[in-house]
């Protein structure tokens, strides 16, 4: 596979074309093992990494946060963080180990975010990550993005998503993904804070309108590449799809390139299962586990007959010490029959 670097400092570069389907950053989640499934099923789309803390590249030197393979590119490395200079020193760090795109974390909420004043207290300080946004900008050659939330708590997304919007596309951030609900920063768990805030697509919509330089990106609740083309072709330029890309990977990411992007051909999961076996023999080959894998390859057939075998399959056998691509092949047998 060719490798897709955007070196394009005005922003139109071959990862804005991928954003136009993303799969949205997911701690625990988007590892590398699970971009590599992901980008086996599709070509095109756009996937990021999990959140990596500014802090933990720049004070804990956790360089092992930036691994990834250039098979993943198009890769956005998400960061999280607020402090300028540990903002640049990570941004660079990003860009040299080969990323396409940065991206300034502005929606998480979880308390230890919050307690490191970055994610999505920071819908609260649009000056600074402005500030932000600007030195990341200037660090580096490959694209700055923000990912936000229409707003925090008490706030009216009327007023203060404009305003957040207007200062980074000022500070030279050229596009955003929206989760278009709002974070309520206080009594409510970080996963119900991906549920509980309603959806307000409309205001992602109207932004825009508002901002029609700026590419826009809606994410939130996203589950078919349907809905993803309603909003595309509502005018919308991206979207970006979480959990659903995550638990049903076969149906959403194996249509994404001949539907949402016009090229290339439906992949087929069985063929995707197949070419995880030399990557899982590699990773058992430096030490890896085969859980560490096939744990994001549990809803690969979600739907089809044989599903539930192939998860069960997996499930049970992979912790085993001695589990190995074997146990893959063997899982493949209840899907293929
Ligand atoms: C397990 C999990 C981990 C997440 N971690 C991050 C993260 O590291 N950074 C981030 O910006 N959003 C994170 N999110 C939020 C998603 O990126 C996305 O905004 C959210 O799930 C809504 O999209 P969806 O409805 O398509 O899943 C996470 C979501 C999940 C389910």
């Amino acid at each position: 596979m060719t490798e897709l670097k955007s070196r394009d400092k005005s922003g139109f570069s071959d990862v804005r074309r991928a954003a136009r389907l993303s799969v949205a950053p997911m701690m625990d989640w988007t590892d590398q093992h699970c971009r590599y499934m992901h980008r086996l099923l599709s070509r095109e789309v756009l996937l990021y990494t999990e959140m990596v803390t500014a802090p933990a590249l720049v004070r804990g030197g956790a360089l092992h946060l930036l691994a990834h393979d250039p098979l993943e590119y198009p890769l956005a490395l998400q960061l999280g963080g607020s402090d300028l200079d540990e903002l640049v020193t990570a941004t660079r760090l990003g860009a040299d180990a080969g990323y396409n795109e940065i991206n300034l974390n502005c929606g998480c909420p979880s308390d230890r975010v919050q307690s490191g004043a970055f994610g999505a207290v920071l819908m609260q300080r649009p000056d600074l990550v402005a500030d932000c946004v600007a030195a990341m900008c200037a660090a580096v050659d490959v694209e700055i993005t923000v990912k936000c939330r229409i707003g925090v708590d008490a706030q009216k997304p009327q007023d203060v998503l404009p305003d957040f919007l207007q200062k980074i596309s000022n500070a030279g951030c050229r596009r955003v993904t929206i989760h278009a609900r709002k974070a309520w920063l206080q009594g409510l768990s970080p996963k119900e804070n991906r549920d509980i805030p309603p959806l307000d697509y409309e205001i992602v919509h109207q932004m825009k309108a508002d901002f029609p330089d700026l590419h826009i990106s809606v994410n939130g609740g996203i589950t078919t590449l349907a809905e993803a083309k309603a909003h595309l072709d509502r005018g919308l330029d991206g979207v970006m799809i979480g959990r659903a890309a995550y638990h049903q990977p076969g149906d959403v990411l194996r249509a994404a390139d001949p539907e949402i992007f016009g090229t290339g051909e439906f992949s087929d999961p069985i063929d995707v299962a197949r070419q995880m076996l030399p990557y899982i023999e590699r990773h058992l080959s430096q030490g890896g586990r085969l859980h560490q894998v096939t744990r994001h390859m549990l809803g690969l057939f979600a739907g089809r007959p044989g599903a539930r075998q192939w998860r069960r399959t997996l499930s049970e056998g992979a912790h085993r010490d001695s589990a190995g691509p074997a146990l893959v092949e063997t899982a493949l047998a209840a899907i293929s029959e």
